[in-house]
């Protein structure tokens, strides 16, 4: 199998890539990556597969292989030549790229996540015309709910409003990607918020579910805008990739949506996560306020005092506010039924949440040297 992938240089694509090398000997994934400031796409592509990264073996790093491109251009590839010759070889494309930033421009998140999105849909289209597209894998995620509170369906794309530019912009692509799923053999999964890995808490990802831990645990958030009640929907990446491998291996997963989540029995409390953080860090449980009466009266009084390099901190702590106080729950039925009887269990939150924080501290929030 030749498999195009985007976004293997993120926290979730990257994880993808190393569980594809090891689950099938014969595959041959290409990885669609761009220049970054400071390394060529080749270069990406080697710290990807270094020593640390999926301890994979040198036969296992040999199948991966750099496609230059952008998913913002319609032609997707940099070289003409390297499209047409991906245009025979391709027969399953997986797309993780996306800008996931609470705060990109919309017009800027539009072109990478919509438009970016119908043009790797476009190519797999031309794939489907040659007649050898397997499948169409797309990372959309559990938060295209928005603000619309109670249980969310696997199989519905409801109409709602939104916290921000990243569920907006995903909403919109997941609209584009299931009007393709009537002609396209396409899956779609909506991972809600990953963290670390289970069993050792790693990860190369220090953003959303982190950036307030890492503020709690300073000791000098004193009141949080926070609902204790509100719910929290974790998983560790080592359970979405396990649970991603299993369900794009049953072609009865075609023309589906899957929520990989903790799910209404497995979600947490933003109570619980934060006392079992507060215990893990040391420091004194912060006074929590509504976070209504905190927009109404607090924001316009913190806005008063804080100025110069404390007002940036202040506007990226608010696009988290929605998430303390979020109402919705993702149902989980179509994977439960899927991945029955399967190996793949999903760990519980109360059972590796410490390992999470634990590895947090001992690499000072990925300060220190750790594996990708
Ligand atoms: N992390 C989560 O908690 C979570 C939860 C639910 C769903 N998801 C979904 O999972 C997917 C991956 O998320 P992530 O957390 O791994 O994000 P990430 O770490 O920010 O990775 C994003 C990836 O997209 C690539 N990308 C962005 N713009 C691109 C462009 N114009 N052309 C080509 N590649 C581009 C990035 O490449 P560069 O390195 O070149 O920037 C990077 O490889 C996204 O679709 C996201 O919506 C993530």
């Amino acid at each position: 199998m030749s498999v195009l992938l985007t976004g293997a240089t993120g926290f979730l694509g990257r994880h993808v890539l190393w569980d594809l090398l090891r689950r099938d000997p014969d595959i041959e994934v290409h990885c669609l990556l761009r220049p970054s400031k400071r390394a060529t796409p080749e270069r990406r592509l080697d710290q990807l597969l270094g020593p640390t990264g999926g301890n994979l073996s040198p036969e296992q790093r040999a199948r991966a292989h750099v496609v230059v491109g952008d998913v913002t251009n319609e032609m997707l590839f940099a070289d003409p030549e390297v499209a047409g010759r991906l245009t025979d070889e391709v027969d399953r494309v997986i797309h993780c790229a996306a800008t996931v930033l609470f705060d990109t421009p919309l017009d800027e998140a539009r072109a990478i996540n919509v438009a970016g999105t119908r043009n790797v849909l476009r190519f797999a289209e031309a794939l489907h015309t040659k007649g050898h597209l397997l499948r169409f894998d797309h990372f959309s995620t559990a938060y295209v709910a928005g603000r619309f509170e109670g249980l969310v369906r696997e199989d519905e794309l409801a109409p709602t409003t939104f916290n921000n530019t990243y569920e907006q912009t995903k909403w919109e692509s997941e609209e584009l990607v299931r009007g393709f799923q009537r002609e396209l053999p396409i899956s779609i999964f909506r991972p809600s918020i990953i963290v670390g890995d289970s069993r050792t808490g790693a990860t190369s990802n220090f953003r959303v579910l982190y950036w307030p831990l890492k503020v709690l645990s300073t000791g000098l958030a004193w009141v949080v805008p926070l609902d204790a009640n509100g719910n929290v929907d974790l998983v560790p990446i080592d359970y979405v990739v396990d649970a991603f491998g299993r369900l794009a291996a049953d072609d009865a997963s075609l023309g589906q949506c899957f929520h990989i989540a903790a799910g209404p029995n497995g979600q947490s409390t933003c109570g619980d996560l934060l006392d079992a953080a507060t215990k893990v860090f040391g420091v004194r449980r912060p006074w929590l306020i509504s976070p209504s009466v905190s927009y109404r009266v607090v924001r316009p009084l913190l806005y008063s005092v804080m100025w110069g390099r404390r007002r940036p901190l202040l506007r990226t702590a608010e696009q988290y506010f929605p998430y303390f106080a979020y109402r919705a729950s993702f149902d989980t039925s179509a994977t439960d039924t899927m991945l029955a009887g399967s190996d793949v269990e999903r760990p519980k939150v109360g059972d590796y949440f410490q390992t999470i924080l634990q590895y947090c501290v001992a690499t000072n929030w990925g300060k220190r040297p750790v594996a990708p």
